[in-house]
């Protein structure tokens, strides 16, 4: 199998050191100039910092009996203004993890995460972040979920209740306000969560495998949802998935992930199909077909890895 090359994105001042990994993914894809196009992107977007920047970060976890696990080492990942970028890797990899410090939940052993420029630190205010599993208070309506970080925000009831009811309508829910989440189906509560992370207008969305639990059809209808909500404001996206059809089908980049420990970027491939795409149709063109052979022939033994090391586990 070939050695891949470390990847480490571009800095804020435009293309870094990450000519070699473009190259072979686009010799990979069979599409030369992928990696010229996004250096020329990343050239005209070079004025603005990037919406995030994680400058080789290193994540340690330390137990109480004094061992330790490095999830992520030396990573760096930028995701521009107005970007969709996607996050495939195997399970345990440290795709959370990232996440986690995107948010400003977690920091980083080592390395810097910038937002829009600024070094962060606490909470990524500039963020919106829907989680992995089930986020929604219980005890709440679905309105008053939706509703709950304006409240705490301190937005005015009248006025956290007519936009709570418009991002409902939004998301396909008008009618279901004065529902509680044991009242709804799995994919009402994702679309009650979507609500919840897109009402205060974040300039950056952080999504944690949002659909993973959900069934075929509800996930791609969803998946459409959020590209569709998505052209309508261009923010930035960094999406988590394991599913590289998902990554592929919704992305403007997906950037592939060592298995870990010392998890670390290994690929990084532009998706140049046209939108708007419908995620269902997208599978069958011809240029989606040929980035998933390429990127699978990255994933596929960082899979096998993580899961040969958690059926040791
Ligand atoms: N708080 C923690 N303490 C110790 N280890 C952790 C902690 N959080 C995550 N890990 C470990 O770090 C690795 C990456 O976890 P995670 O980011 O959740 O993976 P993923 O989201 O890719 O499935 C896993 O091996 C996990 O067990
Ligand atoms: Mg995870």
């Amino acid at each position: 199998m070939p050695e891949h090359p470390r990847t480490h994105g571009p800095g804020p001042d435009g293309p870094g050191p990450a000519g070699q990994p473009f190259d072979r993914a686009a010799a990979d894809a069979g599409a030369a100039g992928v990696g010229a196009r996004q250096d020329a992107r990343r050239r005209s977007a070079g004025a603005l910092p990037p919406a995030l920047l994680l400058d080789r970060v290193t994540c340690t976890f330390t137990s109480a009996d004094g061992s330790s696990y490095t999830a992520m080492r030396d990573t760096t990942l930028t995701v521009a203004p107005g970007e969709f970028v996607s996050v495939v890797g195997p399970t345990g990899c440290g795709k959370s993890t990232l996440l986690n410090m995107a948010a400003g939940l977690l920091h980083p052993t080592a390395g810097v995460v910038s937002v829009f420029g600024e070094p962060l630190h606490g909470i990524n205010r500039r963020a919106g972040y829907m989680f992995q599993g089930e986020a929604l208070m219980p005890w709440r309506s679905a309105l008053a979920n939706v509703t709950a970080g304006l409240e705490f925000a301190g937005v005015p009831g009248a006025e956290a209740v007519a936009r709570g009811q418009e991002w409902m309508r939004r998301v396909g829910l008008g009618g279901f306000e004065n529902r509680y989440p044991h009242q709804m189906s799995g994919g009402m509560r994702k679309r009650t969560m979507l609500a919840q992370t897109l009402i205060r207008d974040p300039d950056l969305i952080l999504m944690d495998e949002p659909f993973s639990a959900l069934d075929i059809q509800t996930r791609q209808l969803m998946e459409n949802e959020v590209l569709e909500l998505w052209m309508a404001s261009r923010k930035a996206v960094l999406f988590i998935t394991h599913d590289l059809d998902e990554a592929i089908s919704m992305s403007d980049r997906v950037v592939v992930l060592s298995a870990g420990p010392d998890t670390h970027p290994i690929g990084e491939f532009e998706i140049d199909i046209p939108r708007p795409r419908d995620v269902a149709e997208v599978r069958a063109h011809p240029r989606f077909i040929e980035l998933h052979q390429a990127i699978w022939a990255v994933l596929r033994d960082e899979v096998l890895k993580g899961y040969e090391r958690q059926r040791r586990a």
